[in-house]
């Protein structure tokens, strides 16, 4: 009776085993740039998710306070922070995700691209930490503008020969997060069954959603149309008025920089199709880089997918985005390649 017991008792034991943490793929999450104002929530979102055993979080001062704060909640992973450059090696040694919020935010009046200048080197000398430390990661890119900051990233691993295609993103999630928002208002539709795919890049008239293609359907006017497209791309500019000099998107940054990070490993645990747009490099078309859907796997982005069909009113948008999405991305090449 008591070899039964044992037995069940053991069984009981595997099975728990199976389904607890235990099963779950060690996973490290590095935050760079956490102690901003999109980094602590993300950390926060990132603790809270069960796929991520070990968090590191990395600033250039204010980590130890962030990291002490997240690392208190009782949650699988554990927390890690590292302030200034000389611990930005041990910070990314070992992940498999880096999530990179660093860099300056946008003041009222300003584009995306008004933060090049500062924004680029310092997404410059990230990656080539990246390179060295942690090449094989996954590198979602939040740093705006990241129509540039990812071609800056690809150039950057190129020279250090580090390049894999499918380990680079742009996170334009926070589009498709408006997009789904603004339409389920507008077409009076449950928000949580909406899905729009949003292509292009990730600023102003870069930004397209297409509305055509949204679930669950619903007949909207032309007008409604535009001014949903309109909404969505300045999405973004509506935040940045509103606080008024003290940043822009933050906790709804950190919203869809946690979803996208979330589908990132997914894909690399093996969960089967995982789908989510995303500015990659990009043959759907002549363009470089161009953010679609795309599927997530063992090895970053597993395929691309096509656009599928336009309406007249997004082919035209889509002709008239290319060549500001085109300077972008040549003006992020150049950088990369000249200082
Ligand atoms: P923030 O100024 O509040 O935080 C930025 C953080 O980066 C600061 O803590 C700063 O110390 C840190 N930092 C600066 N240089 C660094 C370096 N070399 N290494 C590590 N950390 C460094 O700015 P916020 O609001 O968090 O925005 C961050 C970036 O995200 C901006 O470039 C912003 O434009 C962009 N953004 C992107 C969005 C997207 O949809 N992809 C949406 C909203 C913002």
């Amino acid at each position: 009776q008591s070899a039964i017991a044992r037995s069940s008792s053991s069984s009981t034991y595997v099975r728990a085993r199976a389904y607890s943490s235990d099963s779950v793929p060690e996973r490290k999450v590095a935050v760079l740039g956490a102690a901003g104002g999109i980094g602590q929530p993300l950390a926060l979102l990132m603790k809270l998710n069960p796929l991520v055993s070990k968090l590191s979080l990395y600033d250039i001062a204010g980590t130890p306070g962030v990291a002490a704060d997240v690392s208190h909640i009782n949650t699988r992973s554990e927390v890690s922070g590292y302030a200034g450059e000389e611990h930005l090696g041990k910070a990314l040694e070992g992940a498999d995700v880096v999530i990179i919020p660093a860099g300056v935010p946008r003041k009222p009046g300003m584009t995306r691209d008004d933060l090049f200048n500062i924004n680029a080197g310092i997404v410059k000398s990230l990656c080539t930490a990246i390179a060295k430390y942690c090449p094989h990661a996954l590198v979602n890119m939040i740093s705006n503008p990241v129509n540039s900051t990812v071609p800056i990233a690809a150039e950057v691993f190129k020279k250090a020969g580090t390049y894999d295609e499918k380990r680079l993103f742009g996170v334009t999630t926070l589009d498709v997060v408006r997009a789904k928002t603004f339409y389920a208002g507008k077409a009076n539709v449950n928000v949580a069954e909406v899905n729009v795919p949003v292509i292009g890049g990730h600023a102003g008239i870069t930004i397209l959603p297409l509305f055509s293609q949204a679930t669950p359907k619903a007949n909207l006017s032309d007008e409604d149309i535009k001014a949903l497209t309109k909404r969505t791309q300045d999405g973004g500019t509506e935040v940045v008025e509103a606080k008024a000099g003290k940043g822009s998107a933050t906790l709804s940054m950190a919203y869809a920089g946690a979803i996208f990070a979330d589908a990132c490993l997914k894909g690399l645990n093996g969960v089967p199709d995982v789908v989510e747009c995303s500015y990659v490099q990009s043959n759907v078309t002549e363009l470089p880089f161009f953010a679609s859907k795309v599927r997530l796997g063992k090895n970053g982005v597993e395929e691309v997918l096509g656009l599928g069909p336009l309406s007249d009113y997004e082919k035209e948008t889509l002709e008239s985005l290319k060549p500001e999405l085109l300077s972008s991305i040549e003006k992020g090449i150049k950088f990369a390649n000249q200082s």
